[in-house]
This record gives structure tokens, C-alpha cells and sequence, in this order.
């Protein structure tokens, strides 16, 4: 049974006192480790460590937004894996579709990430997903294809045992406009095939596929309640305490 992730990415927000008091509020809301969910924080880098603070003690992990893939040296304004990890991250965001589209980044520098980040010992969140001028054109599978192909170039079985996907349709973020269960069940057992093909149907049964895009509580149940959906990458509804715990309360309904 895959254990649910539900993952917040706050992305370029909250100042330190608002992050210390949403970090505190999901302290309260994972105080200890539980079988059926996982909750996952990723907070703006410079938080890092205040967030760490917050939740010293509690069950929630502590993940970066993105990873700069060379050792110490000479990268102005980079993070490495090393420091990332100084500051209490275990997990991190790569290939988030705002940092494909905004920042220009490719598969081939996604991959040079994933590869520096499993090699340190992080656990990676791949993001992956199509834009809605792929989807209308039919070719969201070759889309996450090519992206899975790209992001995953060289890495072994063992090493994407530290990998979890996130498949977060490019459309479907900060619209409001959620993928139906239909269409978020299709893509994930699209990638986990994907995945059985790529390395072993064993593997792929274990690989957790989170969705985002607009997950809200409202529509977390119907979403988590799919069969390949392991558990949610939440941006909007993350900021909130009063949003994003009613998501992991319906992962841990449905994990019991
Ligand atoms: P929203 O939940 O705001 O749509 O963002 C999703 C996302 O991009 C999470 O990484």
C-alpha cells in the first residue's frame, strides 16, 4: 500500500512571521508520525530554517522549491543539495512547470538536478504535466513522456526509489481549474506504466504519483479516491491552514 503524500508548496510566498505561523499550525496538525500519510512543506528558501524550527518535533518533512545540481563553488545566487540538507530539507520540488516556463529550464537541466539531488540522498519530486495547447492537440502522453525520459535519463531503479512524481497539468495550476479525476486517473496510470515499462512493473507499483493543480479541500477526496493518485502537490490552498489541513484529513480518511 503506498503511504499518501499531501505536499505544500508555498512558491514565492509568505514573509517570515506568516511562514513561522502557517508552519506552526501544521506542527499542531502532524504531531506524529502516521502510517496512511505523509505531509510534505516546501517553503521559499529563505524560511527554511525558521519553518525547521516550527516543526522540530512534529511529523512534517521539510522540502525546497529547486536545487542547483554542481558541488560548493563559484554558482552566484544557487542552493546545492549540501545546503539544502544543513537546513533540514529531505525532500525537494525539480522541473516545477512555473521554473520550465518562467525560468526556461529543460529536461536536460531537470535531469543534471534530479541526478546531484538523489545523489546527495534528497528525495526528489519530479513535476511533470502538459500545457493546455498539448492537451487540446492530443499530446499530453508524449509530453509526460518526453519530460519522464528527460527528467529520468540515467537514473537506476535503486536511485528512483527516492523519486516521487508529481504530475501537475500546466492548466490546471492557480486557475481554479482542477483535472477531473477521469483525466488526473488517466495521466497517472499513463506514468506509472510509464514507469512498469522504464524499470519494472514491481517498481512502478510502488512509485508514489502525486496530482496538483487546484486541489482543494472540496475536491481532494474525489482526486486522492483515484486509484494511481497517491497524494496531492498543493500550491494556493497550502497558504492556508484552514485549506490545506482539511487535504490531509481527507488522505487520512481515505488511507484508513
Ligand atoms: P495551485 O494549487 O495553486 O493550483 O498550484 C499547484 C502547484 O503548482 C503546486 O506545485
Amino acid at each position: 500500500m503506498r503511504r499518501f503524500l499531501i505536499a505544500g508548496n508555498w512558491k514565492m510566498n509568505t514573509v517570515q512571521g506568516s511562514a513561522e505561523s502557517l508552519a506552526g499550525e501544521l506542527a499542531a496538525a502532524a504531531t506524529s508520525e502516521e502510517a496512511g500519510v505523509e505531509v510534505l512543506v516546501c517553503p521559499p528558501a529563505p524560511y527554511l530554517i525558521p519553518v525547521r524550527e516550527k516543526i522540530a518535533g512534529s511529523a512534517v518533512r521539510l522540502g525546497a522549491q529547486d536545487v542547483y545540481f554542481e558541488a560548493p563553488g563559484a554558482f552566484t545566487g544557487e542552493i546545492c543539495s549540501e545546503m539544502l540538507q544543513d537546513c533540514g530539507c529531505t525532500f525537494v520540488l525539480i522541473g516545477h512547470s512555473e521554473r520550465r516556463a518562467i525560468i526556461g529550464e529543460t529536461d536536460q537541466l531537470i535531469n543534471s538536478k534530479v541526478r546531484a539531488a538523489l545523489a546527495a540522498g534528497l528525495t526528489v519530486v519530479l513535476c511533470v504535466g502538459e500545457q493546455l495547447s498539448e492537451r487540446e492537440a492530443g499530446q499530453t502522453e508524449a509530453v509526460l513522456d518526453r519530460q519522464m525520459e528527460g527528467g529520468l535519463e540515467g537514473i537506476s531503479e535503486q536511485e528512483a526509489a527516492a523519486v516521487v512524481i508529481a504530475y501537475e497539468p500546466v492548466w490546471a495550476i492557480g486557475t481554479g481549474v482542477t483535472a477531473t479525476p477521469d483525466q488526473a486517473q488517466s495521466a497517472h496510470e499513463h506514468l506509472r506504466s510509464w514507469v512498469a515499462a522504464r524499470y519494472t512493473p514491481e517498481f512502478a507499483a510502488g512509485i508514489r504519483i502525486l496530482y496538483g493543480g487546484s486541489v482543494k479541500p472540496d475536491n481532494a477526496e474525489s482526486l486522492l479516491g483515484q486509484p494511481d493518485v497517491d497524494g496531492a502537490l498543493v500550491g494556493g490552498a497550502s497558504l492556508k491552514g484552514n485549506l490545506f489541513i482539511p487535504i490531509i484529513d481527507a488522505a487520512r480518511k481515505l488511507a484508513e
